[in-house]
């Protein structure tokens, strides 16, 4: 039996319902993700760690008309939800079942040319982060891209502060925004979903950037950097070098 805590169909609910609130920017973050695809001059492959409600394989199936996504989740509800989304790109969406802890799915029948992952890679602890960097180095195409939008763990004391208030202010101002009330922020702080404030180390296990930039690039990663940051998210990664 696995007795690791998992995520629950009910955070699946909470997340398709308010993930536009909570996330920070989530509109910007899905576009520098895009940009950070090398564009392809024909037919290519993108896989994804856990594509949700499929907001992020959309943007990409959108961008690239040439391009196609695997992506995998654990919940049935997202895969059902993106599948039903994405069904208008004609066969370009596979979602598949995985377990990112798991290893049987790191060896897939097709050569991806690009691998992205939002908000998900904190589930794993150093030394499996570190796994999974040498794992998709290895099944990525020469020249190909790995980008990575997560929660980062700050660096002391003062920056969680900083990265829990700054969490609070993103989603008090983007429910101002859509809303013109903050009710959702409310939900939010009842949630308890500012990990920098309410962690559950069981869970949540973000590992300071440093840190990911430096294992990026022991796992062979080159042009590793930092593209977007902002309230403890950001995105960062690393490329393949071409043959
Ligand atoms: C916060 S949501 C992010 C969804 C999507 N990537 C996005 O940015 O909209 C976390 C996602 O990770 C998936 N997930 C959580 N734990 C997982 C695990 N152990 N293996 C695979 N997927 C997992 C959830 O089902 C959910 O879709």
């Amino acid at each position: 039996m696995d007795e690791k805590p998992t995520w629950s169909e009910e955070a699946s609910t909470t997340f398709i319902d308010y993930g536009r609130y909570f996330v920070p920017d989530r509109a910007q973050q899905m576009e520098t993700i895009c940009r950070l695809i090398p564009p392809p001059d024909g037919p290519f492959v993108v896989m994804e760690l856990s594509h949700g409600e499929g907001l992020l394989a959309e943007a990409i199936l959108a961008r690239f008309d040439t391009a196609v996504v695997h992506g995998y989740d654990i919940s049935p509800q997202m895969r059902q939800t993106a599948v039903t989304k994405l069904a208008r790109f004609d066969g370009r969406f596979h979602s598949h079942y995985f377990d990112l802890r798991e290893h049987a799915w790191r060896r897939p029948d097709f050569i991806p040319q690009a691998i992205v992952t939002s908000l998900t890679v904190h589930h794993l602890d150093g030394p499996e982060k570190q796994q999974l960097f040498r794992d998709m180095h290895a099944i990525l195409a020469p020249g190909g891209a790995f980008i990575i939008a997560d929660l980062i763990a700050p660096a002391n004391s003062w920056a969680n502060t900083l990265a829990a208030d700054a969490w609070d202010e993103a989603v008090r101002e983007q429910t101002q925004q859509l809303d013109g009330n903050t009710d959702r922020f409310a939900e939010f702080e009842r949630l308890e979903w500012n990990l920098f404030r309410h962690s559950d180390p069981d869970f949540d296990k973000p590992s300071r950037l440093l840190d990911q930039l430096n294992w990026l690039e022991a796992a062979g990663f080159t042009a590793v950097d930092v593209y977007w940051l902002r309230a403890g998210h950001a995105i960062f990664g690393g490329y393949k070098t071409g043959d």
